[in-house]
């Protein structure tokens, strides 16, 4: 194979791929909920600041690296820091992004069936027993579930092993604008229905009394974090496949940018939809498979958009998993010298096998759990609350303390001095006083 086969063909192919991986479940799914949960617009305003005041400089922190190093998330610490133990962090990333991708593909199966569903019809209108029955007794099938997150699998490992320009690049050329597409069609929809000003409320109007609740900032930074793809190295891998002019805090901004509106235009989608209906905000992961089908049988059009926002689950979910992929793979095969072939049927195998356990939580394994949550719960809950938190710290000490300052610069590719200094005290000294800050309250919080 070429050696360019391993490069993106443009830039704007590149911000794409790396748009794919940010706007994903994530978003549509896993924000709508947890904003629900805790308590909404107050929790969007905590969100937000995280996203802005130390996000986006981690996403550029990690761009950095990625293509400074210029290979994997292993083999890029081990050309930058060459005979010390930093490529540790890129392999708690490895393993992290493989325990995402686990979890992630059960719940991306979930979505390929409901699609199934709403293109045979079968969900336009609310079964006997109502959705929440259907749905339960569905994810606790020790089989049928699956067999979709199988499917799912086998979809991301069909874009992978073709590579980056040939597969993941041009699959996210076409993921990402039509994302988009049906997104603002959704929501200009669900806008027009009577009751929308409520969600609306609830989604823009905060309730300050919330801000003493210590769980919403680790909840926050969690998913903003996990939103914009960073702490794994997933976005350091896309970025070490760049050729050499590239402007990367442009690519960083436009990212997380383009992330945050996608996640509130979801909030957009779906709160005032709940609100319209009367159903519950905060119930939790269920929320788009039980509370929104609920909405959909009883909606004008409802068997349409059930169609139009499976399909934009399915999609989301999809160009984030194959950075999820991408990422393992290219551990194995830059580092570790496999070709591309076996080291995505090594990665999906070894993440399938895993995803089993998340998937049979929901059903005959359901007596696994720890605390409140079940297996899937618990792996969401350390990745996003600890695993991608240090990653991302670990990082962040990386360049502000590791290397020198004039590296650090050239490597961000930040022209304004003035700029650079800000950033610079960003991931030297704010990062790092405010991730510890929140990882140690929370897990005194969670021994008390
Ligand atoms: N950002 C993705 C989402 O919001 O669904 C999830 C994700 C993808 C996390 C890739 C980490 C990653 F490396």
């Amino acid at each position: 194979m070429n050696q360019n086969q391993d490069q993106w063909k443009t830039r704007i192919g590149f911000m794409l791929a790396a748009m794919g991986s940010a706007v994903g479940l994530g978003n549509i799914w896993r924000f709508p909920y947890v904003t629900g949960e805790l308590g909404g617009a107050t929790f969007l305003m905590v969100y937000l600041a995280f996203v802005f005041l130390i996000g986006i400089p981690l996403l550029l922190n990690e761009f950095s690296i990625g293509k400074a190093g210029q290979k994997d998330a292993v083999g890029s610490f081990k050309n930058l820091a060459p005979n010390t133990k930093w490529h540790w962090t890129g392999f708690m990333g490895v393993v992290g992004g493989i325990l995402i991708l686990s979890f992630y593909s059960v719940v991306a199966g979930w979505s390929l069936f409901y699609l199934y569903k709403y293109i045979t019809g079968a969900y336009w209108t609310e079964p006997d027993a109502g959705f929440g029955a259907v749905f339960g007794e569905w994810i606790a099938n020790p089989l049928y579930p699956l067999l979709w997150q199988a499917l799912f699998l086998g979809l991301t490992l069909f874009i992978v092993i073709r590579g980056i320009k040939g597969g993941i690049e041009k699959a996210n050329v076409i993921l990402m604008p039509g994302l988009a597409l049906l997104m603002i069609f959704m929501a200009g929809y669900v806008l027009t229905l009577d009751g929308a000003v409520e969600g609306l409320k609830f989604l823009f109007q905060p309730d300050w009394s919330q801000l003493s609740n210590p769980k919403l900032y680790l909840t926050a930074l969690g998913q903003a974090f996990f939103s914009l793809s960073i702490g794994v190295s997933g976005m350091l891998t896309y970025a070490s496949y760049l050729k050499s002019k590239d402007r990367l805090p442009a690519a960083a901004i436009g990212v997380g940018v383009m992330d945050t509106i996608f996640a509130v235009i979801a909030g957009i989608m779906i709160f005032p939809a709940v609100f319209s209906f009367g159903l519950e905000v905060g119930s939790g992961p269920p929320l788009v498979f039980i509370t929104l089908p609920t909405i959909f049988a009883s909606m004008p059009m409802g068997n349409i958009v059930g169609v139009v926002f499976f399909v934009l689950l399915a999609m989301a979910a999809l160009s984030s998993a194959v950075s999820l992929l991408e990422l393992p793979v290219s551990f194995f095969k830059r580092t570790v010298g496999m070709s591309r072939k076996a080291a995505t049927y090594l990665c999906t195998i070894i993440i399938f096998v895993l995803g089993i356990a998340s998937s049979l939580g929901f059903g005959i394994w359901s007596g696994v759990t720890f605390g409140d949550q079940n297996i899937l719960g618990m792996i969401d809950y350390v990745t996003a609350n600890f695993v991608i938190p240090f990653g991302a710290l670990l990082m962040a000490f990386f360049v502000g303390w590791y290397l020198d300052k004039s590296q650090a610069r050239k490597n961000s590719e930040i022209q304004s001095s003035a700029m650079f200094n800000i950033w610079y005290v960003i991931i030297k000294y704010i990062v790092p006083i405010i991730l510890i800050l929140i990882v140690v309250a929370n897990l005194f919080n969670m021994t008390v």
